[in-house]
């Protein structure tokens, strides 16, 4: 089997993680910040220590502003319900994932927000003067993802953040393809706030995901329930992180999240020079082949190539690839409905091919030997 979905889950995980992973379920199952004794406190020295380990991998200098919630969609909630604004407006773009659309979709269908929402250009990017000009007195956030999970465009977020560093805008970031694949610090890029999938990019477990606040982000719970704190009051605490965190942690994926980043931070330049090699191999093969229309465009080898093969439909193509070939690739629109009406692909959709750290060449070979088979 030879698996391109990374950019759905990446298959890899490293042996560490899985130890870290065993040893929670072994050692550690009792309730991190839930109660005194020495089982509880030791599960919450372990879910401090992921906070450290993310924060500085992230540049966050407060680990306190590092929010475990369920997975990506979930610190992609927070930041657009927690931070929402009656009467405000927020600029997106066309690139994004149903994880921020639709919340923000929500919040404008209960009239409490105008939104744009920004179409990349000719070349399938957004860049900062786009979302400049799209900008209002009543803006109060710009999300955009780093790279898009459809087509692997980045989007400039450093030039972006620093037009917004100085205004009261907040700038979101929806960093599920590119943490652990690119560098991402939230202090030097000047993002607000910044979602993560540790699933991905960092071969994290799945089950948690993370939302890094900066500290003018400010956050309104939207779970509310148990803390371990202040359980007196009906209020939900306003401290961070607990505030945020209802509800039982999930540890053993946060022990192997901690694991995982230092992984990740150990072979990070190796990881991301290879990444960058194997995307560079297939797009330029790709783009030779008169029956593949390429839909990443030129320069943005960040893992993730889409295609379509002929006038076939993306689900034929990744059928085949899967069952003649052994090969696992994406199809359909990859729940971002917007890029595929951009691209004018709503109906076929896209072939995703994604790459990670354990693909090889010959692999990448083989792919591209199925392919001209498939168009020929
Ligand atoms: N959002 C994930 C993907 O792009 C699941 O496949």
């Amino acid at each position: 089997m030879i698996y391109f979905d990374n950019s759905a889950s990446t298959n890899y995980k490293p042996p560490a993680v899985i130890n870290a992973v065993v040893n929670a379920l072994t050692f550690l199952s009792a309730n991190p910040g839930r109660g005194g004794h020495s089982m509880a406190v030791k599960a919450g020295r372990l879910v401090q220590a992921a906070r450290e380990t993310a924060a500085a991998f992230l540049g966050q200098a407060d680990p306190g502003r590092v929010i475990f919630t369920d997975n990506c969609t979930g610190a992609l909630n927070l930041a657009i319900l927690g931070a929402g604004q009656k009467g405000g407006h927020v600029v997106t773009t066309a690139l994004e994932h149903n994880s921020v659309l639709r919340p923000l979709h929500a919040l404008k269908a209960r009239g409490l927000i105008t939104l744009t929402v920004v179409e990349p250009n000719g070349g399938g990017v957004v860049d900062a003067d786009m979302i400049k000009r799209a900008l209002t007195p009543r803006t109060y956030m710009v999300a955009t993802n780093h790279v898009s999970n459809v087509t692997g465009a980045a989007a400039p977020i450093e030039e972006i953040g620093r037009l917004l560093k100085d205004t009261d805008i907040l700038y979101l970031v929806d960093g599920a393809q590119s943490v652990g694949y690119v560098p991402v610090d939230i202090a030097a890029q000047h993002i607000d706030l910044l979602a993560v999938a540790p699933h991905k990019g960092l071969h994290a477990p799945q089950g948690v995901g993370m939302l890094l606040a900066s500290r003018r982000a400010g956050l309104n719970p939207i779970r509310f329930g148990g803390t371990g704190t202040a359980s007196h009051e009906p209020t939900q605490p306003r401290a961070l992180p607990e505030g945020l965190e209802t509800g039982t942690l999930p540890t053993p994926a946060i022990a192997g999240l901690n694991s995982a980043v230092h992984w990740a931070k150990r072979h990070f330049h190796q990881n991301e020079t290879h990444i960058l090699e194997l995307s560079y191999r297939l797009l330029n093969e790709l783009k030779n082949l008169p029956f593949v229309t390429v839909y990443t465009p030129p320069g943005h080898y960040n893992g993730i190539v889409s295609v379509n093969v002929g006038d076939l439909s993306s689900e034929s193509v990744s059928d085949i690839l899967s069952e003649e070939y052994d090969i696992c690739t994406r199809a359909g629109l990859h729940c971002a409905p917007l890029v595929h009406r951009h691209y004018k692909t709503e109906n076929r959709g896209m072939v995703r091919i994604s790459l990670g750290c354990d693909n090889t060449f010959e692999q990448v070979e083989f792919l591209l030997k199925a392919i001209r088979e498939i168009g020929s």
